[in-house]
C-alpha cells in the first residue's frame, strides 16, 4: 500500500536547497570573527576595572595576588580561588553534551486557535520570549563540532504565562527506534568501545545489523540531512505526536517541525574535513558570530495535522520511526523562532539550562507511547543529577511564575515558598488547581508492535534522495565502515540488499574502492567526487 501513499510533502520542502557546494563567506577566514574579538568588546563597554573580591565579598589586597613567600593560609584570595577553581565541574549531557545556544522570541504568524488553546499561540503577532540550545550528539566539551554521524538538535524553552513549553527537537525527522529499551544499547554502539576509548564501527555496524529498525534514521543521518552547515541551516523536529486540544475540547493529532529559514544547507565530507582540521568549534562560532552580526537564526515552526481518524488507519501515526505518508495531513505553519541575543555566560545560561520533554503547557498533551514516557522519567532524573533537585529555580529555567508546595532542597532555593502553607490542600489560601473541561479526560493508550518497515528506508534511498546524494550517503557509510572486518560487513551488504539493491551494489562497490586507499588525505580527496571543492 505505501508504495501509492509515497513520500511527504515535508520531503519535498527539505530537499529544496539541500546542497550549497559554492564559495561561501562562512568558509572564508576574515576579521568578521566577533567571537574572537568579545574581549575587546568587553574592555569597550567597560573603560574602567572594578574593584576585585573574593568570593564572599572581601576586597583583595595587592600583595595577596603572589603567593610566593607569604603564608599561605592567610592569603584568603588564594584559598578561594584554587578551591573553586578545582571543583568547578558538573556532569556534562549524557546525549547532546556539546553546544551552544541564545535567547529570543517566538512570534504567532498564523491563527492556530482551532487546534489548540495554548496561549502562547492565541493571537497572531503575539510574543514569548525564549531561550534555545544547539547541540551535537556523541561530541564532548571541546570535540569537533563537524563529526560525522551524530544527530544534531534544537531545543527551545518558551517562557509562556501558563509554564515552560519546552520542544526538544534533533535534525532527522524520523527517529531511531520506538522501543525506549534500545536507548542505552545505541548510545553504546555509538560511544567509545570500553577497552580501547576509541569510537567503535564494528560496534554501530553491528548494532544496525541486528537493529534493522534504526536503519531508516541511520541512512538520514549517513545522507546530506545528517551534516548541516552550521546550526542556523539545521532543522529540527520533536518526533512524536502530540494531542493538541482547543477550548471546546475537541483534538488533533499533530508532529511539530522548526524548518530553518535560510533553508537546509549541508557541508560535504571534504568541507567537513578541512573545517575540522582548524576548527573545532566552528559550528558554536559561526552560530555566536551570526547573532552578534545580527544575522538572527530564525526558525518557521510548523504542524503536520493528521487529517484522518485516529482509529481507523492501518499506518500508525504515532509510530516515530516512519514519517507520515502524503496526503495523511495537512501542513499549518504557526509562528518563527528569531535568536536575537548571544548568552552573557555560557555556563549560567547554556550548560544550565535545563529542556524535558515533560514540560507542555494547557492545549497540548504528552504523546502516548513507551518512549516519551521513558523520556519523561529521564530528563527528570538526568537533571537532578546533573543541576540538582532546584533546576528550576535556576535563572534559565525560571518559568515565568510558579507555585508550589515544594520546599528546600540542594540550592537554589529561591525564597523557598516563603511562609506560604507547605502542605496541600490547607485551609490557609495555598495555591489551588485549576479546571479545564476542555481537557482530554483520559490519556489515549496506543498499541505499539515491533515490526520492522525496511520500504521506509527503501523509500527514503529512492524518493528523496537524487543520484548524487545517494553517491554521497554511500561515500560516507563506506568510509565510516571501512574498518570494520568482511563477516560483518557481508551481513550488512544482506541488509542493504533487502532494502534496494542498487543500494548494496554501491556499497560494496565504493568499499572495494576505498579499500585499495590507505592514505587518508588521499581518501577524503577521493570521495565526493561529484562535489566541486570549495576552497580551489
Ligand atoms: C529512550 C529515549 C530517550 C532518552 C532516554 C533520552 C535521554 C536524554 C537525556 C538524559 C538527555 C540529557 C538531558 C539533560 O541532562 O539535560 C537528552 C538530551 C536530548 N535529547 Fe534525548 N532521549 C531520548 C530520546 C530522544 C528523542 C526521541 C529525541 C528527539 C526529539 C531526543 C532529543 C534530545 C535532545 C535534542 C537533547 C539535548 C537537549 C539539550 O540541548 O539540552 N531524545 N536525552
Ligand atoms: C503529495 O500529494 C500532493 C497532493 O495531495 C501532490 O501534489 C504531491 O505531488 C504529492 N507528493 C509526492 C511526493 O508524491
Ligand atoms: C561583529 O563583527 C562585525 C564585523 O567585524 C562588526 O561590525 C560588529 O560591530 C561586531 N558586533 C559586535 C556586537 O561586536
Ligand atoms: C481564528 O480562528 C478561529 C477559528 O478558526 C476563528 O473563530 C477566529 O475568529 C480567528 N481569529 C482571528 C483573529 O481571525
Ligand atoms: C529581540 O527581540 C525582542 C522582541 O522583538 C526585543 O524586545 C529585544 O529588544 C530584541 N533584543 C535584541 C538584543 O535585539
Ligand atoms: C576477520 O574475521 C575472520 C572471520 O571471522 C577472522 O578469521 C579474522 O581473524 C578476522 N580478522 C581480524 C583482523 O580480526
Ligand atoms: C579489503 O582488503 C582486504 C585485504 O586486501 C581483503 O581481505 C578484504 O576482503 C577487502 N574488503 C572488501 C570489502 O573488499
Amino acid at each position: 500500500m505505501n508504495i501509492l501513499l509515497s513520500v511527504s510533502i515535508l520531503l519535498v520542502v527539505l530537499t529544496q536547497n539541500v546542497r550549497g557546494s559554492h564559495r561561501s563567506d562562512i568558509l572564508t577566514i576574515n576579521n568578521e570573527d566577533n567571537a574572537t574579538s568579545q574581549l575587546f568588546d568587553y574592555r569597550e563597554s567597560h573603560p574602567d576595572a572594578q574593584l576585585l573580591t573574593i568570593s564572599t565579598g572581601q576586597p583583595v589586597y595587592l600583595s595577596d595576588t603572589n603567593s610566593l613567600d607569604t603564608n599561605l593560609l592567610s592569603n584568603a584570595f588564594l584559598i578561594d580561588s584554587i578551591f573553586h577553581a578545582v571543583n568547578a565541574r558538573i556532569p556534562a549531557r549524557e546525549v547532546f553534551p556539546k553546544g551552544t545556544g541564545g535567547f529570543g522570541y517566538f512570534e504567532v504568524t498564523n491563527n492556530v486557535t482551532k487546534y489548540t488553546k495554548a496561549k502562547l499561540f492565541e493571537k497572531i503577532g503575539k510574543q514569548t520570549p525564549v531561550v534555545a540550545r544547539v547541540a551535537t550528539s556523541q561530541i564532548l566539551s571541546g570535540g569537533n563540532d563537524l563529526r560525522t554521524l551524530a544527530a544534531r538538535g534544537l531545543s527551545v524553552k518558551f517562557y509562556t504565562e501558563e509554564g515552560n513549553l519546552d520542544l526538544l527537537g534533533i535534525g532527522t525527522p524520523v527517529y531511531f527506534y520506538r522501543d525506549p529499551l534500545l536507548f542505552r544499547e545505541l548510545f553504546h554502539a555509538l560511544s567509545r568501545n570500553p577497552k580501547t576509548d576509541v569510537t567503535d564501527p564494528t560496534a554501530s555496524m553491528d548494532f544496525i545489523i541486528l537493529n534493522p529498525i534504526a536503519l531508516h534514521t541511520f541512512l538520514w543521518a549517513f545522507s546530506d540531512f545528517g551534516l548541516p552547515r552550521g546550526y542556523r541551516h539545521l532543522n529540527s523536529f520533536p518526533i512524536h505526536t502530540f494531542q493538541l486540544y482547543n477550548k471546546d475540547g475537541e483534538s488533533s493529532f499533530v508532529r511539530f517541525k522548526f524548518l530553518s529559514s535560510l533553508g537546509y544547507k549541508s557541508f560535504s565530507l571534504k568541507e567537513a574535513a578541512a573545517i575540522s582540521g582548524f576548527d573545532t568549534d566552528f559550528f558554536n562560532r559561526d552560530f555566536y558570530n551570526a547573532i552578534e552580526q545580527k544575522k538572527y537564526p530564525t526558525w518557521n515552526l510548523e504542524m503536520d495535522v493528521w487529517l484522518g481518524c485516529i482509529d481507523q488507519t492501518d499506518f500508525d501515526l504515532f509510530d516515530p520511526t516512519r514519517i507520515w505518508p502524503n496526503g495523511t495531513y495537512e501542513t499549518v505553519p504557526i509562528g518563527r523562532v528569531v535568536l536575537n541575543r548571544t548568552v552573557t555566560n555560557h555556563f549560567a545560561q547554556i550548560e544550565q539550562a535545563a529542556f524535558n520533554p515533560v514540560n507542555l503547557v494547557p492545549g497540548i498533551r504528552h504523546p502516548p507511547g513507551k518512549l516519551f514516557q521513558i523520556r519523561v522519567l529521564a530528563y527528570t532524573l538526568a537533571q537532578r543529577n546533573r543541576l540538582g533537585v532546584n533546576s528550576d529555580k535556576i535563572e534559565v529555567n525560571c518559568p515565568l511564575y510558579a507555585n508550589n508546595y515544594n520546599r528546600d532542597g540542594q540550592p537554589p532555593v529561591g525564597d523557598n515558598g516563603g511562609d506560604a502553607p507547605s502542605y496541600y490542600p490547607n485551609s490557609f489560601n495555598g495555591p489551588e488547581p485549576y479546571y479545564d473541561p476542555a481537557r482530554p479526560k483520559k490519556d489515549l493508550v496506543i498499541k505499539e508492535e515491533s515490526v520492522v518497515h525496511l520500504e521506509d528506508s527503501r523509500r527514503f534511498y529512492n524518493e528523496v534522495l537524487c543520484d548524487t546524494q545517494k553517491q554521497r550517503l554511500v561515500d560516507l557509510m563506506a568510509m565510516t565502515f571501512l574498518r570494520v572486518n568482511g563477516t560483518l560487513q557481508e551481513r550488512f551488504i544482506e541488509l542493504l540488499q533487502k532494502v534496494d539493491s542498487d543500494l548494496a551494489k554501491r556499497y560494496r562497490r565504493t568499499l572495494e574502492r576505498l579499500n585499495r586507499t590507505v592514505n587518508l588525505p588521499d581518501l577524503v580527496e577521493e570521495i565526493n567526487p561529484l562535489n566541486p571543492n570549495p576552497f580551489q
